[in-house]
């Protein structure tokens, strides 16, 4: 049975996003963040490197780099002191956890793998869904960090581009906590860049220097257990954290395995851990 009706799907496709409230249980999302609080618990921080000198950035890009199949830990990029050392707890100075909390950990495995999702993907017509990418995203209090306006399909490209992001609120989003932003319609704007592997490291391919139409933005204050699913195309954005609440999000990027995975996007899997669907 479909998840969304007909009407839902239309506006979907006008606008490049859709919000779904009371999606997620109440036991789920404290499921979820329940789990996310254990997993920061069991994490050294001293696995990552924290100055920014030239040769602990290039050891942090390799972290990140190699992050696709793997439950990895990023900082605030507030959460330092100019000696390196963090300002608060480490369960206040996270920033996320990804990028295969869907298929390494069984909690999030479970609450990503489910019919419901299965067939909302199905109604936005994802022909072959691969689940490609997860993350448990804190949005500290006080150091919560900004995220310019970007596409999801920037960073995770297909060709032609099919992903669709899944975005649970595990708690009340608003603009005093950092909410995210979105550009009704700006998915038709087409890609502007893509971030790609090169020599090592990586570098932004632009398409399109065109700034992004700001004024049009328009925030997306949704209730816990909200679930906000958007257009990989879709310019959105979300602003610092200030306040004193934190504002937590699980987000899951499907793409359609009909359309090509480059071997250039950042994200890549090992042969043992390949992409799978629900
Ligand atoms: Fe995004």
């Amino acid at each position: 049975m479909s998840q969304i009706t007909e009407q839902q799907i239309a506006q979907y496709e006008r606008d490049g996003f859709l919000v779904l409230e009371d999606f997620v249980s109440a036991a789920d999302y404290a499921a979820l963040r329940a789990r996310a609080e254990e997993l920061v618990e069991s994490f050294d921080p001293s696995v990552v490197s924290i100055f920014s000198t030239h040769e602990q950035t290039r050891t942090s890009d390799e972290y990140f780099l190699s992050s696709g199949d793997q439950i990895r830990f990023f900082f605030e990029e507030e959460a330092f002191d100019e000696a390196g050392r963090l300002r608060q707890s480490k369960a206040r100075s996270i920033n996320k956890i990804g990028h295969a909390l869907h298929d390494l950990d069984p909690v999030f495995a479970r609450f990503s793998r489910t019919d419901a999702l299965k067939q909302l993907v199905a109604d936005l017509g994802i022909a072959q869904p691969l689940l490609v990418q997860s993350m448990y995203i804190f949005k500290q209090p006080s150091i919560g960090g900004e995220v310019t306006c970007h596409q999801d399909s920037t960073f995770l490209y297909t060709s032609p581009p099919s992903v669709v992001g899944l975005w649970f609120a595990l708690e009340d989003a608003t603009t005093e906590n950092g909410c995210l932003w979105a550009i009704p319609g700006g998915h038709k704007l087409g890609l502007k860049s893509r971030f790609v592997r090169a020599n090592g490291g990586t570098r932004f391919d632009i398409f399109d220097e065109t700034p992004w139409p700001l004024e049009r933005l328009v925030p997306l204050e949704v209730k816990t257990g909200t679930l906000i699913v958007l257009n990989g195309l879709l310019p959105h954005l979300s602003r610092a954290n200030r306040s004193s609440r934190s504002r937590h999000a699980y987000t899951l990027h499907v793409a359609d395995a009909q359309r090509i995975y480059p071997s250039d996007n950042w994200l890549q899997r090992s042969a043992s851990l390949p992409f799978r669907g629900f």
